[in-house]
């Protein structure tokens, strides 16, 4: 099977096609035929060398979440079937075969691209607003809010009942606006924007995006209680709460319940996804690497 694969960090054109066997599932593992693959900043981080997990090994084989069809299944594997259609997390996603164990299924009527868009930034929202602990009444800041993480955490957290402000570019703010938080511009000046659109404060802030924004989150905050980031490693030295990606179960059932509700237009994306065939995942990462919101970039498979 052809599949993406790197043997040592750098730039996009260390990332090539590679002809490898199609894995076989043992114990709880699932064999899916992708038919999408999602591209996330992690990955081009990682590609780098910017973002290392242990003593690395090579070659490294990238893709964090799939959407596909169950191909094959391990011995312990009851609640999926070969011909499910299903989406999920999985190690080695940029392949026409990929193994994985947290998986659900997919809603009929959402499209493989769609779906993609969902496992990272679900897990990722979901983690960052348990432990920010929000209520129903309060109010978060969230920088970042045009993105595939913060788009999710958005919605996730009007859903609760929770008031989100959220920072995107002066293009995007009707798409924050749409998923029902307040917009406002990042940049110049945001202390004192926050301020005039909560005079009663804020209770908590989530950074999903970076880009030296602590500081104004400590300012707003009054300290660094209730603050999380996942994109800033300054937040070590300050004492703010910098989450990584892995460890722990999957939300499996969440994601799944988010997928019916884009099914059903009850959630949204932030735009249609910007894709590209496997052969081109040098070019998606690259794409991915620009920042520039909205649309997820996912690599199609047929
Ligand atoms: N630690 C973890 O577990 C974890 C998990 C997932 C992701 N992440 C990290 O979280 C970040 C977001 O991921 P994503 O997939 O949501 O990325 P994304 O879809 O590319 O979103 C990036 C966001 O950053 C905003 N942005 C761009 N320039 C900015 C600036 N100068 N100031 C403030 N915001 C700016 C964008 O807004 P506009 O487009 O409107 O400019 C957009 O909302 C990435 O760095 C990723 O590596 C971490």
């Amino acid at each position: 099977m052809r599949a993406i694969a790197f043997n040592e960090f750098g730039g996009p054109e260390v990332l090539q096609v590679v002809d490898i066997p199609v894995p076989e599932p043992t114990g709880a593992e699932v064999r899916v035929a992708v038919r999408a693959a999602g591209v996330n900043p992690a990955d081009w981080k990682i590609r780098s060398g910017a973002l290392v997990f242990g003593t690395p090994t090579f070659p490294q084989f990238p893709g964090g979440e799939i959407a596909g069809v169950v191909d094959a299944v391990g011995p312990e594997v009851t609640d999926l079937a070969v011909g499910d259609e299903v989406f999920g997390w999985a190690r080695a996603g940029y392949a026409e075969y990929a193994l994985a164990t947290e998986l659900a299924k997919k809603p009929e009527g959402l499209s493989w691209v769609d779906a993609v868009s969902l496992p990272v930034a679900v897990s990722t929202a979901a983690k960052v607003l348990d432990l920010l602990k929000l209520q129903p009444g309060e109010t978060v800041l969230l920088n970042g809010a045009s993105g595939a993480v913060g788009s999710m955490a958005v919605q996730l957290a009007v859903a609760d009942g929770v008031t989100v402000i959220g920072t995107a570019s002066a293009g995007n703010q009707d798409i924050v606006r749409g998923f029902g938080a307040v917009p406002t511009t990042y940049g110049d000046g945001l202390a004192d924007r926050v301020r005039a659109l909560a005079p009663a404060g804020i209770d908590a802030v989530f950074d999903a995006a970076g880009h030296g924004f602590l500081p104004v989150a400590i300012d707003l905050r009054g300290g660094t209680d209730r603050i999380v980031t996942i994109v800033d490693p300054a937040a070590t030295d300050l004492g703010i709460a910098f989450p990584t990606g892995g460890g722990g179960p999957r939300p499996t059932a969440l994601a799944h319940q988010v997928a019916q509700r884009l099914a059903t237009g009850e959630f949204h994306l932030p735009a249609p996804a910007r894709t590209f065939p496997l052969d081109q995942a040098a070019a998606a990462q690259q794409e991915s690497e620009t920042g520039r919101t909205p649309g997820k970039v996912v690599l199609t498979l047929t």
